[in-house]
């Protein structure tokens, strides 16, 4: 995929509009609790301030419009050096600060969440995000496959670019989508009725596709057995896709059963009152023989119940990947935290900011907001 690249663009001195991923966990406290994105957007910012842009950064944080001010603390904290300012206007009203930005100044602008054109891709919010530049640059893949005003709406009225974080994520995940033989996708976490087009698609490019999580309970049942009280989707699996000869499915789990207690068994011995909650050592065991062997792997989503704590299947997944020597992309917020206890040589394990939006990509080979950065065709 050809995107106009940051590195072509003349920013010294230009009013650069910045869509940058701040949608970050918070704590109780309400300080950041995991900064993995703002770090990743930080090459971009750092760039665009040597260059001596204005840069006015974008972003929305959650759903509920919660202010960006401590997401923009923690920001001026990872780059003591950027001259970084918190605006906290929205951005019709910004335009009287944005236009005394000195060179290689940054004034993070609210949670752009809480204005109504956003979601909705409105022409008027996109039009006012546009007034107060003279290029964009999009950096937030995480938000890549949301079509809103302060990404495709804006790309379409300004000069746009990629910025280097997008323009990696997109080399590094157009690498997954072709895979060399012998590669191995894991996909794990639950909702089989929004994982159904990736799975579908990697069904057709990966030798052999691992479903773990809450999402091997849909597949489980597809092929007849009982998944006893497990979480299950809405819809079925498909047979054609449930049959598919790539797939991998665990062959033991954790079970947890509502008198308490949990036990391993074989997926063909759960109870109705047990819950799968993990997979079990035989088939981390296998899937970890997978890895050592894989000439690539592709990971996303946990292979357990992450919020209660059932980490071991994810952790040993982790750890066989960090034992390999192979190339890898692996994204969403518990996998990452999975692995995040293991140190990989070089740039040889991809960790994509992206959960949804790597999904998205994956299944569809684009998102709305890379559109309006495509090159046109020679
Ligand atoms: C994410 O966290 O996956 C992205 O930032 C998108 O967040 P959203 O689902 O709230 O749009």
């Amino acid at each position: 995929m050809n995107l106009r690249r940051l590195a072509d663009a003349e920013v010294a001195g230009k009013r650069v509009l910045l869509r940058t991923s701040l949608n970050v966990p918070l704590r109780a406290d309400g300080t950041v609790a995991d900064d993995f994105r703002l770090r990743r957007g930080l090459p971009t910012l750092e760039h665009l301030v040597r260059q001596g842009a204005k840069v006015i950064a974008v972003g929305y944080l959650g759903r509920e419009g919660a202010s960006l001010k401590p997401v923009a603390d923690h920001l001026a904290r990872l780059a003591p050096r950027i001259p970084l300012r918190f605006f906290g206007e929205s951005p019709a009203r910004a335009a009287e600060h944005t236009a005394s930005l000195a060179s290689g100044e940054v004034a993070v602008l609210e949670n752009i969440r809480r204005e109504a054109g956003e979601e909705a891709n409105d022409p008027a919010l996109a039009e006012v995000l546009a007034s107060l530049a003279d290029l964009f640059v999009d950096d937030a893949f995480a938000e890549a496959h949301r079509p809103y005003a302060s990404n495709v709406g804006v790309a379409q009225l300004l000069p746009s670019y990629a910025g280097l974080l997008l323009e990696e994520e997109v080399a590094r995940l157009s690498e997954a989508l072709t895979p060399p033989p012998g590669a191995f996708a894991v996909v794990g976490g639950a909702k089989f009725e929004t994982k159904q087009p990736v799975l579908r698609k990697l069904s057709t490019l990966y030798g052999r596709v691992a479903v773990g999580g809450a999402l091997a309970n849909d597949f489980l049942k597809a092929r007849g057995l009982s998944v006893g009280a497990s979480l299950v989707s809405d819809i079925p699996v498909p047979d054609d896709l449930a049959k598919s000869a790539c797939l991998l499915l665990p062959t033991d789990v954790v079970v947890s059963s509502s008198r308490g207690g949990k036990r391993i068994c074989r997926v063909d011995e759960i109870r109705s009152d047990e819950t799968i909650v993990d997979n079990g050592p035989e088939t981390s065991r296998a899937w970890s023989e997978e890895i050592s062997k894989s000439s690539f792997v592709l990971w996303n989503g946990p292979l357990g119940v992450f919020e209660k704590d059932f980490t071991e299947g994810t952790d040993a997944l982790a750890s066989a990947l960090s034992a390999a020597s192979c190339r890898a992309a692996v994204g969403g917020g518990d996998t990452l935290a999975a692995i995040e206890k293991f140190s990989f040589e070089g740039d040889r394990v991809f960790r994509s900011t992206g959960g949804g939006a790597m999904l998205d990509f994956l299944a569809e080979g684009t998102l709305p907001a890379l559109e309006p950065l495509r090159m046109p065709p020679l």
